[in-house]
């Protein structure tokens, strides 16, 4: 019976997951991405969707496979996946947004692949003429938008940091609204976008709530999983 509860605890959630890197395009060929693996998004899926939580994975760019028992929704821009988060955001109990948005996309997407310029015949040196230059603009924060929008869900947005942890971690949760920010040391050794395990700390509006030691990105998925769920409205503890 308690094996049961503990193994069922998310049942009746619907628990909403960004994961990876949004990719903007510049032309049919090329776009600018980052180096987001999914992984750490893909183990909060999947370990949420075991403790029986209905999980919606809006995932961009991923080369791993979609955890079973969760609804995938792929996506590759910050814009698409701004759409597919707004269209969940209401039905979602707790969001965790893991995925690496995009700060910026080409003014505008080429619709031919760019040819090369070549150097003017004869020309035997490069000039500032020769550069090419793509003008940039921001995307929209998808994270600070669910925080104005918030009516009753539980929002965990993620810090990834190469200074000042604490600082900008605190920083990005008032500004977002955000009731959990998970921020990693990219830094660090044994952390960050490729591998297995990730060095995190937990923060909330009182300011730092636990500092984890290095693990795998499963054991942490579950790890902030358990906050989240001790602090989710109705929990007991
Ligand atoms: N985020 C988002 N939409 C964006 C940019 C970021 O939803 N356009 C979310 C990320 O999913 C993450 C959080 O905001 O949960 C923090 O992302 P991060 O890149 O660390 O912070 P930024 O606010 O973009 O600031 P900076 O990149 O300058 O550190
Ligand atoms: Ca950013």
């Amino acid at each position: 019976q308690c094996y049961f509860q503990a193994e069922h605890s998310w049942q009746g959630k619907r628990l909403l997951v960004t994961a990876g890197g949004t990719r903007e395009r510049i032309d049919p060929v090329r776009y600018i991405g980052n180096d987001s693996s999914g992984k750490m998004g893909y183990a909060l899926a999947e370990a949420a969707a075991r403790k029986g939580a209905d999980v919606v994975l809006v995932s961009a760019n991923v080369a791993i496979p979609a955890p079973e028992g969760v609804r995938l929704v792929q996506v590759e821009t910050a814009e698409q996946m701004r759409s597919a988060v707004l269209q969940e955001f209401d039905q979602s109990h707790v969001v965790i947004k893991a995925a690496a948005v995009a700060d910026y996309r080409p003014i505008r997407t080429e619709t031919k692949k760019r040819k090369k310029q070549p150097l003017e015949p004869g020309a035997s040196q490069q000039t500032d003429a020769d550069n090419w230059t793509i003008e940039l603009v921001p995307n929209p924060d998808i994270l600070a938008e669910l925080g104005e929008r918030r009516t009753h869900q539980f929002i965990i947005g993620f810090a990834a940091e190469t200074h000042d942890l604490a600082h900008y971690a605190m920083d990005k949760l008032r500004r977002k609204k955000c009731q959990l920010m998970v921020a990693n040391d990219i830094s660090a050794e044994g952390a960050g976008f490729h591998g297995d395990t990730n060095i995190v700390s937990l923060f909330d509006d009182n300011g730092l709530l636990m500092a984890f030691p290095q693990m795998t990105k499963r054991e942490l998925a579950d790890r902030i999983l358990s906050v989240a769920e001790q602090k989710l409205p109705g929990s007991s503890s």
